[in-house]
């Protein structure tokens, strides 16, 4: 068995920021299932939203989040995260990072940070570092983690399962089958109720009722699990939007942590919250290519494959209204004129312009053979973000005690019904900071628990790992079909059904094979399928990223109140 003080779900933005926050105070094990870099923050291109202009303000970065979230963002946690984000962009300066920089209009050659605009934001305020602000965050993190021998980084290591005091409990070392979520709804409102991390013991004392001290993980390289303890684990996973057909994400983004909390027994809230970029790379040779929506701030216009503008009939800030409104009107065009995408175009700018701003977008897209300087660009809407997850409160507490979540990962109410676009970043670096700074103000005790090892499972027959594969489609397939963009219920319904039913098959194969990295990809993204379908279908309205046609307007009896599922006792 593996010990440490902290014990890291992740490497992006997240992960190594609440790493670099504890490691003057411990032993820290950063587990990441593939290579340092890979992760979303790694193909963040528009950058990170913070008041930094004195033509800004928090007040109005403040009311943009509020708007774009329609009614159900917590405010008291937007004002925190928008007010804390310029403290945390100064220090991730310091670390190295280097956003880019314009020269003030003025004769003594002075210069600012460059400010790019998005979707739904009043103001300039998206700092980035060109097109590639991802890419230049996970440098200058990595690069500071180098330098921190107290942190040690497990490449290629997949983390299976939480252990909980409450598994421990019950026996076994091996996870209890996923459960039928449908079947575990609470209270819908739960989620409102802000975090407690520990419950009242009949003295009146904190006594934490469930208690993480560690993780399995699986070494993907040797096909060993190991068992990792600590005093506090951090999910920062991010998020899961590879259970759709069409997205944005790179490979790792399938929903381990959601899945993983779920099963620990943690509240999971608002997952029918999925945000769908309007401006995906159409190409049948792309696989996953983000056209940023800093090209709709730098005056890209969104049209039909006609040519002609469409985004006026929908919202008044056209082609850069927010993304939910976007999306759908996308979705609408396509499906009245039978075209397979819509165009994005820039070419009414400078060709040099387009160059030195978008530098990576044009050579990709060069690659494919489009010349973004001279013609339109394709583009289709794709899942892109997560905005509900695992139940925390701005310090990333969860309901299980010791056990934290930040990032894409958790859902801490800033979001909404809609994330307002480059806040994610910003949500990340503000909430591992306060995480890291909660723990540290109150150090968890060391648990002396037992940890029993993994116990194996022995069947391994290559003949059916064609299932798995099978099944990663027919998930993605049907979730992009039933649950996408434009809901019904009936829809919802067929996609629950067919869900429930491929659970009970990888349920079968989890027990009696060997795991590998892609059979426990494969449960965690048909648990997520669950608990998005399961969730879109305990909101009886239409909000921000779910739309309903079965209640086509808001319902404001449900205006404030998140989805919750936990998983029964
Ligand atoms: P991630 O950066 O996704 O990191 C998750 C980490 O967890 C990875 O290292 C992964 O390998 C690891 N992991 C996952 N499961 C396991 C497991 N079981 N075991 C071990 N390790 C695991 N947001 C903005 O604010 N601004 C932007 O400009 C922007 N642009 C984007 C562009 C693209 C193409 C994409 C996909 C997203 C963009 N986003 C943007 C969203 C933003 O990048 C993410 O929400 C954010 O980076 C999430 O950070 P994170 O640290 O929570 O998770
Ligand atoms: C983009 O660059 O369009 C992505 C921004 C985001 O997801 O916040």
């Amino acid at each position: 068995m593996k010990q440490f003080d902290f014990l890291v779900l992740g490497s992006g933005i997240a992960g190594l920021t609440f790493a670099l926050k504890v490691a003057p105070h411990g032993r820290v094990a950063i587990i990441t299932k593939k290579n340092r870099a890979e992760s979303n923050t790694n193909y963040a291109q528009g950058g990170i939203a913070a008041v930094t202009s004195k033509e800004d303000s928090f007040e109005l970065h403040v009311r943009d989040t509020l708007q774009a979230g329609a009614g159900l963002c917590k405010e008291e946690v937007v004002r925190t995260i928008v007010r804390e984000g310029p403290e945390r962009i100064a220090e991730l300066i310091e670390l190295g990072m280097k956003f880019s920089e314009r020269e003030v209009p003025g004769p003594n050659g002075a210069r600012e940070l460059d400010l790019g605009r998005e979707g739904g934001h009043s103001k300039r305020r998206i700092l980035h570092a060109k097109d590639v602000t991802g890419r230049e965050i996970e440098r200058a993190l990595l690069s500071a983690i180098a330098q921190r021998p107290s942190i040690e980084i497990f490449e290629d290591h997949i983390a299976i399962d939480l252990i909980t005091t409450q598994k421990l409990e019950q026996g076994g070392s091996s996870v209890p089958p996923v459960q039928s979520v449908a079947a575990n709804v609470r209270n819908p409102d739960a989620g409102s109720a802000s975090v407690i991390a520990e419950k009242k013991g009949q003295s009146g004392s904190p006594r934490y009722v469930n208690r993480c001290v560690g993780v399995y993980v699986l070494d993907r390289r040797t096909g060993q699990v190991e068992t990792f303890a600590a005093r506090v684990v951090l999910l920062a996973t991010g998020g899961c939007s590879k259970v759709y057909l069409y997205t944005t994400n790179p490979d790792i983004a399938t929903g381990d942590g959601v899945a993983m909390a779920y099963r620990a027994g943690a509240a999971i809230a608002n997952m029918e919250f999925i945000q769908f970029h309007p401006t995906c790379l159409y190409h049948s040779r792309a696989k996953s290519f983000l056209i940023s929506e800093a090209v709709r701030g730098e005056g890209g216009v969104l049209k039909t494959v006609e040519g002609v503008e469409f985004m006026d009939r929908s919202h008044p800030l056209k082609s850069l209204a927010p993304r939910d409104v976007v999306a759908r009107a996308i979705d609408s065009e396509m499906k009245k004129s039978g075209a397979d995408h819509v165009l994005l175009d820039i070419t009414h700018k400078p060709a040099q312009f387009t160059i030195e701003r978008f530098p990576n977008i044009y050579q990709t897209c060069l690659r494919y053979g489009i010349d973004i300087t001279r013609e339109p660009i394709p583009v289709v809407p794709a899942a892109h973000y997560q905005c509900g997850g695992v139940l925390t409160n701005v310090n990333g507490e969860t309901e299980i005690a010791g056990l934290y979540a930040v990032g894409e990962v958790a859902c801490t109410g800033l979001h909404g019904a809609n994330r307002l676009a480059s806040n994610s970043l910003l949500e990340a670096l503000v909430c591992a900071r306060r995480a890291a700074m909660k723990l540290l103000a109150h150090p968890p005790p060391r648990v002396d628990s037992k940890i029993p090892p993994w116990q194996p499972g022995h069947a391994m027959d290559a003949d059916e790992l064609v299932v798995v594969s099978h099944n990663w489609e027919e998930i993605r397939r049907l979730m992009w079909d039933y649950v996408g963009i434009v809901r019904t219920n009936k829809r919802l319904q067929r996609a629950q059904k067919r869900i429930t039913h491929l659970q009970e098959e990888i349920r079968e194969y989890y027990w009696d094979f060997v795991v590998t990295s892609d059979l426990l990809e494969l449960r965690n993204i048909a648990t997520v399928a669950e608990l998005i379908v399961t969730s879109a279908l305990m909101r009886p309205e239409s909000r921000g990223l779910h739309y309903n046609l079965d209640y086509p307007n808001p319902d404001p009896a449900w205006a404030q109140r998140d989805t919750a599922v936990r998983k029964p006792d």
